[in-house]
């Protein structure tokens, strides 16, 4: 929360026809429906940026639709931020609608000092959950992930603790996020053995991040997990932001820990201003037609996008009006990510 934003919102009702336009898809093989497109708080829900505008994006995505609310234990800045706003305005605003929701959050990224706050261990994992839910003041979440794979913890400690928290009643379903197709196999049957399914998977996927076509996808449908593709927009590359140079209020230009402006070279450019001419042609813009292209596989249960504003999410959600691509466009849009 910026300290000193103190516009006050009215207070919120929910659009009563939230559920006539947003698709959904069953996550794997699972009970759980989730929207085409859900939101993730990893940016713009710091303590640094504007609670009230923060507030209208979460009122704004439920009433279209959006049932489900993505967090991590350290999105920020600092750490614990995002959780912590989120919390205020849940108890604002959707503390009545808690039993529609699906809130999420995970561990595995540094977190607090020391041995014992960061990684994969059992003790890491439920102490970090522990304090998320402190945090959002919730009493349990729906998803709760190992955000990365620890290469020195043994599997079975990290995915035995996914379980043992599913049996707290910590969390309802849990997930695994960028864990190699292999580990993924070896985590979903751990689980399986314990008697607890491997709900869903939280890789990072868009049209220039395309490492779970390389077995990470079939893998997941083999075990009847669901995917949900992080950064779709390769946090804003993919879209028309950055055709004309860098905006003031862009992430590249106000935010530069992950995204830097020496990132987006003119060879990047030039790439997207023609897959843009594409999205063009298609009647959308440039964040729809990467949207879109990530759920013409049906194996994609969900898009996981963060917006800076409002707008920026109604554009995004429009790019379910048309997620089929001709066999013409697919070829286009392939030749030139090839190069
Ligand atoms: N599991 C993991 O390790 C992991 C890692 C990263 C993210 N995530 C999750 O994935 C979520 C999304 O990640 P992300 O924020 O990188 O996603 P993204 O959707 O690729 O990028 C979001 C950014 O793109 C810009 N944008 C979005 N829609 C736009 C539109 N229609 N037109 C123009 N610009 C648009 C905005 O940037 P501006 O700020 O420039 O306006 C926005 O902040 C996170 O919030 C988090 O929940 C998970």
């Amino acid at each position: 929360m910026k300290i000193n934003d103190t516009r006050s919102l009215p207070s919120y009702t929910a659009d009563g026809h939230r559920y006539d336009h947003m698709k959904y898809r069953r996550c794997g093989r699972s009970g759980i429906m989730l929207p085409m497109i859900s939101l993730g708080l990893w940016h713009n829900f710091g303590h640094d940026d504007s609670f009230s505008n923060g507030r209208m994006i979460l009122r704004t995505a439920f009433d279209r639709g959006i049932t489900h609310f993505d967090l991590a234990n350290n999105y920020g800045p600092p750490y614990g931020a995002a959780e912590e706003n989120f919390g205020r305005i849940f108890r604002k605003d959707f503390q009545v609608y808690r039993d529609e929701l699906i809130i999420s959050t995970k561990a595995g990224w540094d977190m607090w000092p020391g041995p014992y706050g960061n990684l994969g261990s059992r003790k890491y994992l439920i102490a970090s959950l522990d304090q998320s839910l402190r945090r959002m003041g919730l009493d349990y979440v729906d998803i709760f992930y190992s955000h990365r794979r620890d290469p020195d913890t043994p599997l079975e400690e990290t995915i035995g603790t996914l379980h043992d928290i599913v049996q707290q009643g910590k969390a309802l379903y849990v997930g695994i996020s960028q864990y190699s197709a292999e580990d993924t196999a070896r985590a979903a049957k751990i689980l399986a053995d314990l008697g607890t399914k491997l709900f869903i998977h939280q890789p990072r996927y868009s049209m220039f991040d395309r490492w779970v076509e390389d077995g990470l996808l079939d893998e997941l449908e083999n075990q009847g997990t669901g995917a949900i593709a992080f950064s779709p927009l390769e946090q804003g590359v993919l879209t028309s932001k950055y055709l004309d140079g860098f905006p003031e209020d862009s992430r590249a230009i106000r935010d530069g820990r992950y995204l830097q402006t020496d990132q987006i070279t003119s060879e990047v450019i030039e790439k997207v201003k023609k897959l843009n001419a594409i999205a063009q042609q298609r009647d959308q813009t440039m964040a729809q037609m990467a949207i879109a292209w990530l759920l013409k596989d049906e194996r994609i249960t969900s898009v996981l996008v963060g917006v800076s504003r409002t707008e920026q999410l109604l554009d995004n959600i429009a790019a379910l009006d048309n997620i089929r691509f001709t066999v013409e466009e697919r070829k286009e849009i392939e030749s030139i990510l090839a190069n």
